[in-house]
């Protein structure tokens, strides 16, 4: 449990590596089949260790070091059943599936878990497997697949990150071109092509179709990958920044992987500067309303829609946020509410009013980017602090979340937790 009082946040911010580019990094690595896959700027948090703990299920093993760069060696990986526990734990680690296909043939996971934000079903990842001619059985607790590829195109029914990242993986094993159509286009699907032609598998793609070519690939036996900055955790400082009325400047961002998020701040009267890799925020009182679509990439990201509720409760007038992709995204909205957020949930769209938020109340964060747009909403209640409950989620997807808003000036007091050693926040 944390508890969080008023603050302004000031200062300067460095962004981590981004989380969801990590586990197709893992899945390059595999489906190029490298004996040693490095990945650099590795943000260190849960659910990437959550990831390495399925990497040793299937027999491989790795090594961390202090700058941030994991070491798997998967010289030994096999394609064994993984632990349904342990692999219910994300959704990043469903890129395995694709991975091992690509790899051996054959994969066997369990049902991906991951945060609680609606329905995740992988009908999507399985037509991708179905369509390259994979046989696909599905099992009550699982998936199934083997075979050789014989198809030659995918075809989605909606925009999957993890499928389109999956489609690919699988597509490596191919002795033709693959399209897949209807792909998602999100910076970390655009990092694994970037990934895959470094080791010369070629790609071709427009809006709406993407070709893979795996002919010439190279047989290396080690990849070494970097992770680009994890925008989502740079758009939830860019909103932190403007909704405490603070001045922070953001370091290591890449501005395009966040074009809608600084146009939307702009259009509610944030001030930002954009100057390379580093964006300077300036918060203010009040903000104009704003009509938001949370949508696949380059539209406004789903991960900050709980995040950019907190700042509209600053908007002058009624704002609408329309969700696209996790309609059932609002478990942050009944927690807002227990701090005075006037706030209506109809259909997929929130609907947010003008509201004070009063602290001195307990609220609790059932996943990851509702945790943020918790802490963001402790940080700018009135009164007593807010506390807030489970808020330890927060460790599975921002690196050093805590340490980071208290270098800004945020004020906050950590409960002890059973087994967690005494956890120093650097200055
Ligand atoms: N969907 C299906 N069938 C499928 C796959 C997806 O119906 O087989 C639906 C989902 O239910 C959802 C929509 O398609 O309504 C889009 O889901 P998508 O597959 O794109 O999401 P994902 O790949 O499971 C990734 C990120 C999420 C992020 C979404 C959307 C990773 C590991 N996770 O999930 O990140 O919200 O894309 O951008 O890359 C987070 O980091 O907090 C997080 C939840």
């Amino acid at each position: 449990m944390v508890f969080l009082l008023k603050s302004y946040l000031k200062g300067e911010v460095k962004i981590s590596g981004s989380k969801n580019a990590f586990f197709p990094a893992v899945g390059a690595g595999i489906a190029l089949g490298a004996k040693v896959i490095r990945i650099r700027n590795t943000p260190l948090v849960r659910d990437v260790h959550v990831m390495l703990e399925i990497i040793s299920e299937l027999g491989g093993w790795y090594s961390i070091n202090d700058k941030n760069e994991i070491v798997i060696y998967a010289e030994e990986l096999s394609p064994q059943t993984i632990d349904r526990e342990t692999f219910s734990k994300i959704r990043g680690g469903v890129v395995i599936f694709g991975a091992l296909l690509a790899r051996f043939g054959k994969a066997h996971i369990p049902f991906p878990g991951g945060c609680k934000i609606g329905k995740r079903p992988i009908d999507q990842h399985i037509k991708a497997a179905r369509s390259l001619g994979f046989y696909v059985e599905e099992e009550p607790d699982g998936v199934k697949a083997h075979g050789d590829i014989k198809g030659t195109k995918i075809s989605f029914d909606i925009k999957t990150v993890t499928g389109t990242e999956n489609a690919i993986l699988m597509a490596i094993r191919s002795e033709r071109e693959v399209e897949i159509h209807n792909y998602a286009r999100e910076p970390e699907v655009q990092e694994l092509i970037k990934y895959l032609e470094r080791y010369g598998v070629r790609f071709m793609m427009d809006e709406n179709t993407l070709v893979v070519d795996p002919r010439y690939r190279k047989h290396v036996d080690e990849v070494d990958f970097e992770l680009i900055p994890d925008r989502i955790e740079a758009g939830t400082f860019i909103i932190c920044a403007a909704s405490t009325e603070g001045k922070v400047k953001i370091k290591n961002v890449i501005s395009e992987h966040i074009g809608k998020v600084i146009e939307k701040m702009k259009e509610a009267g944030v001030k930002i500067r954009v100057d390379n890799n580093e964006i300077e925020v300036e918060g203010c009182r009040n903000y104009e309303p704003l009509h938001v679509i949370a949508d696949s990439y380059p539209d406004f990201p789903t991960d900050l829609q709980p995040q950019l509720t907190v700042m509209l409760m600053k908007a002058k007038g009624k704002s609408v946020i329309e969700e696209r992709v996790f309609p059932e995204r609002v478990s942050h909205v009944y927690e807002l509410m227990k701090m005075g957020a006037n706030i209506e949930v109809s259909g997929n769209k929130i609907i947010i009013y003008p509201s004070e938020l009063h602290g001195g109340e307990v609220v609790e964060a059932k996943d990851l980017r509702s945790a943020a747009s918790l802490v963001i909403a402790g940080l700018t209640a009135d009164g007593g602090p807010t506390f807030i409950r489970n808020f330890e989620i927060i460790e599975r997807g921002y690196e050093n979340f805590l340490g980071k808003i208290q270098k800004l000036g945020a004020k906050f007091y950590v409960e002890e937790r059973e087994g967690m050693k005494d956890v120093s926040y650097p200055a």
